[in-house]
């Protein structure tokens, strides 16, 4: 096939981290197993073992097409728990909340939904389809830095400075792969720009339930609290999130969007054309999975447990950082390239390095220049002994390579 027939922009998304991990690994030789993949950050703790027979229970839904804007149930289920999770007040209604097949397709049809031209900020490091949301679709990406000093989050100066041109600002919190929170302020200062500026503002929330001690407040908290009367409390607003994560059911491909009434109408509209529904005994088991906390507060415990013997291990090692939320460790190290050949030769671990989680590096930037080349990303989503193998073994190599803040 010829390339002419294809987007090049497709190609200058750049090649996704993993597939980099693995060139970068090729002819290096690992000691004797187990090895240990920390590269990927796909739950492995089990869903509720009840999801099985719900989604079988559910199955006489086959018959019908799913409609665009999800079931009365699910839309009932997912404004349920957004308001009762968020202590929303005014509550959502359910129309303003909508299904998709996980995250990952609303946060790429946000540079569709988008007002053009316009400019699509986005952290760096970031979730790779933030990058394709803006680049695929006409508008200009423009990439804020999430440096430790603005705490992992995109300076808002800047994005203050920008404003007017600004058609779509999305910023993850909890971060992937940081695991840091947007606090109350950060959030009503992004709103605030969001409205002054007449941008929309999209905060991916899908780790928002994957927290150590205290649970994200999250945007739409943030927006009932600064509501005024006769206006909509969400405009302009949007929180994606996913029952991936939540309920560590990455194969069920439920998430949802919800906030701004006409934005969530917009994402409906496109999506009768540009993207397949939710199959129905998915939304119905999404439903159930929305209305328990019991197998949530289960999943929590897992990561808990799991980040505590990363603090018991590697807590006194320069370079550590013991985050907020999420599922991963950001190691700052000298390399993050040569502590990830290290990490595959002497120990037999697979980590990412960091800059492989930003575009800089595709689009011109010298490497030395991405931020993120300063750090590793750690996925810690294996069973605790596997885990506290794993750290046993990077531990040497933090000391070696670990940069204290
Ligand atoms: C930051 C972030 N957002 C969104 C997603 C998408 O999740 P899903 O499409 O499974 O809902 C992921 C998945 O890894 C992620 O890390």
């Amino acid at each position: 096939m010829s390339d002419a027939l294809v987007n090049p922009e497709i190609g200058l998304l750049g090649a996704h981290p993993f597939p980099r991990v693995a060139a970068l690994l090729e002819g290096v030789e690992p000691p004797p197993g187990p090895h240990i993949d920390l590269t990927i950050g796909e739950p492995r703790v089990a869903p509720p073992d009840w999801l099985g027979t719900r989604l079988a229970e559910h199955g006489s839904t086959l018959g019908s097409y799913p409609r665009n804007e999800g079931t009365a149930a699910f839309r009932e289920a997912a404004s349920g728990w957004l308001n009762r999770r968020f202590l929303l007040d005014p509550p959502l209604a359910p129309e303003a909340v909508m299904p998709s097949s996980g995250a990952r397709e609303v946060l790429f049809q946000l540079g569709l939904l988008a007002a053009r031209p316009g400019l699509a900020i986005m952290p760096t490091p970031h979730y790779a389809p933030y990058r394709a949301a803006a680049r695929l679709t006409g508008l200009e990406a423009v990439y804020l830095p999430s440096v430790e000093e603005h705490g992992f989050l995109p300076n808002l100066d800047e994005v203050d400075r920008l404003g007017p041109e600004v058609a779509l600002f999305t910023v993850c919190s909890p971060t992937n792969p940081e695991g840091a929170v947007a606090d109350r302020e950060y959030l009503a200062r992004a709103v605030g720009l969001a409205r002054r500026h007449g941008f929309i503002l999209a905060v991916d929330e899908c780790y928002s339930e994957i927290y150590r001690t205290e649970a994200p407040f999250g945007v739409l908290r943030t927006c009932a609290e600064l509501a005024r009367p006769g206006e909509d409390p969400y405009a302009q607003v949007l929180a994606v999130n996913s029952l991936s994560k939540r309920s560590s059911a990455p194969g069920l491909r439920v998430g949802f969007t919800a906030g701004d009434r006409r934005l969530v109408k917009g994402l409906i509209d496109l999506r009768a054309y540009a993207a397949g529904t939710v199959g129905c005994p998915n939304m119905a088991a999404a439903a159930d999975l929305l209305d328990d906390e019991t197998h949530v507060d289960r999943i929590r415990d897992f990561y808990r447990e799991l980040f505590d013997a990363a603090d018991a291990i590697l807590g006194d090692l320069p370079g550590y950082r013991s985050p907020e939320a999420g599922m991963f460790l950001w190691l700052r190290v000298d390399d993050d390239e040569a502590t990830a050949v290290e990490c595959w030769e002497t120990a037999g671990l697979r980590v990412v390095p960091g800059r492989y989680l930003g575009p800089e590096a595709h689009h011109g930037a010298p490497e030395e220049a991405v931020p993120a080349a300063g750090y590793v990303r750690i996925a810690m989503v294996h069973d605790l002994d596997t885990t506290r193998l794993a750290l046993e073994r990077l531990a040497p190599i933090l000391m070696k390579r670990g940069v204290a803040a």
